[in-house]
């Protein structure tokens, strides 16, 4: 049985910094508890990692997650800071390629006694997943823009896009997997729905067909299908029809930020970035300069991803205890807002980084 956990700790820039310590402190008092230890190895990379040194994210940074049983990462990247070219350092882009991390889960779900934007009361019953292809679609662009030179003399930028057949297998097949786990879990659920955009692109289309090949594999949940632009305004209307959601990289991107408004935000979105033999676990979020260093990120949406994290590496590793502590994060996570325990800055309330972590950590508390 294996009960010691390598794991790479990327805080990065901002309040990826904040969120994480306050994430490993919550993490402390669950281990003994449940008899299992998680060894952290610190490492640099980011933008200021660039400012200082010349270099995002150094090697010795992405052998080590190479070598880890599974990476916590708090956020990348600063506006003010830019490769010459004029994008900004995301270290986080490179990673999900290079450790070939296909599938960017992306839970959306309400959390009781949350002020929800929604005013139905079907708002409550919001409990989604977008799965964001995390390889390819429009992110394939990084380092394929080109300049030309348009028929009629004017200077453009071509961003390709790549759907690949294996891209679109993995992801179809990952999201049916999730569907059939959650509707083992709530039989309400088991439906995946193919957002794309196959009325307008090529690759799109094709996407598409792929969808309907692998359903056809999956026979116990639902496959059904909505175009990106009609996804978002369902989003607002009836999101609690959703289930599983994959997509292309980009509408993932955007409908993720989208998800995590209908739940208050995104200091309550978590989010996995998963490959069959490697995962990074980090919140949705960015690294939020406009609030970094003033005590008040919430580290809600970075427990959960930790909790994800637990989950993970139960399943993997067989080890129930694992998923035991999982789920005590996510019902500490509940009881704390439910019972109005915190109230964080970003609903309207007072409390900062270390009052939620106090809440969550008092509410694990057996
Ligand atoms: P952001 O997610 O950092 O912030 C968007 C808004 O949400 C801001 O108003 C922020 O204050 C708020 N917010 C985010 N997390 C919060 C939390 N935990 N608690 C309370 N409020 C929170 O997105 P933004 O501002 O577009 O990007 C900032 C930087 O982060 C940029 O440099 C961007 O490239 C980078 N970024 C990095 C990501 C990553 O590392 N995975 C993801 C998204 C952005
Ligand atoms: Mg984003």
């Amino acid at each position: 049985m294996k009960s010691d956990f390598r794991i790479v700790v990327l805080p990065g820039d901002g309040i990826g910094v904040e969120v994480i310590d306050a994430t490993l402190a919550m993490l402390e008092p669950l281990q003994a508890r449940h008899g299992f230890r998680l060894g952290y190895d610190r490492r640099p990379g980011g933008a200021h990692c660039y400012e200082d040194t010349g270099d995002a994210f150094p090697d010795s940074s992405m052998k080590a997650c190479e070598a880890a049983d599974a990476i916590l990462f708090g956020a990348m990247g600063w506006p003010e800071i830019r490769y010459p070219d004029g994008t900004e350092i995301a270290p986080q882009l490179d990673m999900r390629v290079h450790l070939d991390l296909y599938a960017g889960v992306r839970p959306i779900r309400a959390i009781p006694g949350l002020p929800l934007p929604l005013a139905s009361p079907h708002a409550a019953e919001i409990d989604l997943v977008i799965v964001r292809e995390s390889t390819e679609g429009w992110f394939h662009a990084r380092g394929h823009g080109r300049r030309v030179t348009t028929p009629d003399g004017d200077e453009a930028v071509q961003d390709p896009c790549q759907i690949s057949r294996k891209a679109c297998e993995r992801l179809f097949d990952f999201s049916f997997r999730l569907a059939q786990a959650r509707k083992r879990r709530n039989p309400a659920k088991g439906k995946v729905t193919c957002i794309d955009k196959s009325n307008v692109f090529l690759g799109m289309a094709f996407m598409n067909g792929i969808f309907r090949e692998r359903s056809a594999h999956f026979t116990d949940v639902v496959a059904d299908h909505c175009y990106i632009d009609a996804y978002c305004l369902n989003l607002i209307r009836r999101p609690w029809d959703y289930d599983v959601c994959p997509m292309e990289n980009q509408f993932g991107d955007i409908a993720s930020d989208l998800g995590a408004g209908l739940v208050c935000g995104m200091g309550y979105a978590p989010s996995a970035d998963i490959g069959d033999r490697h995962a990074v676990f980090q919140p949705s979020h960015g690294s939020a300069p406009d609030i970094a260093g003033k005590g008040i990120a919430n580290p809600t949406a970075t427990f959960l991803s930790a909790a994800m994290m637990l989950e993970w590496l139960g399943d993997r590793h067989a080890e129930p205890t694992l998923l035991e502590a999982a789920q005590a994060i996510r019902e500490a996570v509940d009881r704390v807002f439910a019972e109005g325990r915190a109230r964080p800055a970003d609903i309207g309330g007072v409390d900062g980084t270390a009052a939620v972590t106090r809440a969550v950590i008092d509410a694990l508390a057996p």
